[in-house]
């Protein structure tokens, strides 16, 4: 698959998404966005591939927004469609049924910032920056931040960075949770790999049931959740997977999936 705003590879079962529009620093514009639904939409159907890690072109920039140039056209029914379509994309990424890392290696801003909420885990390098500038231009987060920042950081901390538009840098970013590590620029890639090889290590069911499990935590009320994971861990032991993890164990050796 090639496409022209998106680098894409798949080394070890890992697949690397790379934004590249790295002179809009790497900026979402609508191509972009389509691109990114056709890669994931390949990439969750792809048994080739157990983890993803995203990120951006450069040294500069992870993703700096959604491409403002698109956005001075729009009216009451564009804009609702637009935030609607970006939506889709990132649920989509959310709701993968595989791991996305999002190594942030500059500017989350806006869209960007939006993008790596979407992603299961964030990593950042120390010249990462993270905001929601939205309001500086007249409008509001439209691609999930009002609801997926506010359960990630809680409602206080992300009502100032929507309301304030400031940026945060990534030891911020650490320190409120938005983040969950943070590396030298030239760390990054190879720490995001290294995370995606655990993670790739471990019986991929497994893997699969704990993202459903912990995507339906901030959509149900606790009770319900709890059933759920119920379900979910009743599925888990219909695996193979199981029967071959605890007999390693008990063997003391390591065990050898089959994602069965
Ligand atoms: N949409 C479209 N183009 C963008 C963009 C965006 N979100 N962010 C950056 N660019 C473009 C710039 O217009 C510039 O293009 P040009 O060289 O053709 O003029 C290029 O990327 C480089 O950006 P520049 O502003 O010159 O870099 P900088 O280092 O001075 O500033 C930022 C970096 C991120 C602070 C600044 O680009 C910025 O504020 N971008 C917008 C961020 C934003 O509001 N995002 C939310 C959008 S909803």
């Amino acid at each position: 698959m090639t496409f022209q705003t998106l680098l894409y590879a798949v080394e070890n079962r890992i697949a690397i998404v790379t934004v590249n529009r790295p002179e809009k620093l790497n900026a979402l514009n609508a191509q972009a966005k389509a691109e990114l639904m056709e890669l994931m939409t390949a990439l969750r159907n792809n048994d080739g591939v157990d983890v993803v890690i995203l990120t951006g072109a450069g040294e500069k920039s992870f993703v700096a927004g959604t491409d403002i140039g698109e956005l001075a056209g729009l009216d009451v029914h564009s804009g609702k469609e637009f935030s609607k379509k970006g939506q889709e994309v990132f649920d989509l990424v959310e709701n993968l049924g595989k791991p996305v890392i999002a190594a942030v290696n500059g500017y989350a801003l806006g869209g960007g910032c939006e993008l790596a909420l979407a992603c299961h885990i964030r990593l950042a390098s120390e010249n990462a920056r993270f905001g929601q500038p939205e309001v500086n231009l007249g409008i509001i987060p439209g691609y999930g931040g009002t609801q997926r920042l506010p359960r990630l950081i809680g409602k206080g901390r992300a009502m100032e960075l929507i309301l304030t538009g400031v940026p945060i840098d990534a030891h911020e970013a650490y320190r409120i949770g938005l983040v969950n590590r943070v590396y030298p620029l030239a760390d990054l890639m190879p720490k995001a790999r290294a995370m995606a090889a655990l993670i790739g290590s471990m019986g991929q069911r497994a893997i699969h049931f704990a993202l459903e499990a912990i995507n339906v935590a901030d959509q149900t009320p606790l009770l319900e959740g709890l059933h759920r994971e119920a379900t979910l861990f009743g599925d888990c032991c219909n695996t193979q997977d199981v029967k071959e993890g605890t007999r390693a164990f008990l063997e003391k050796r390591k065990p050898s999936f089959k994602n069965r």
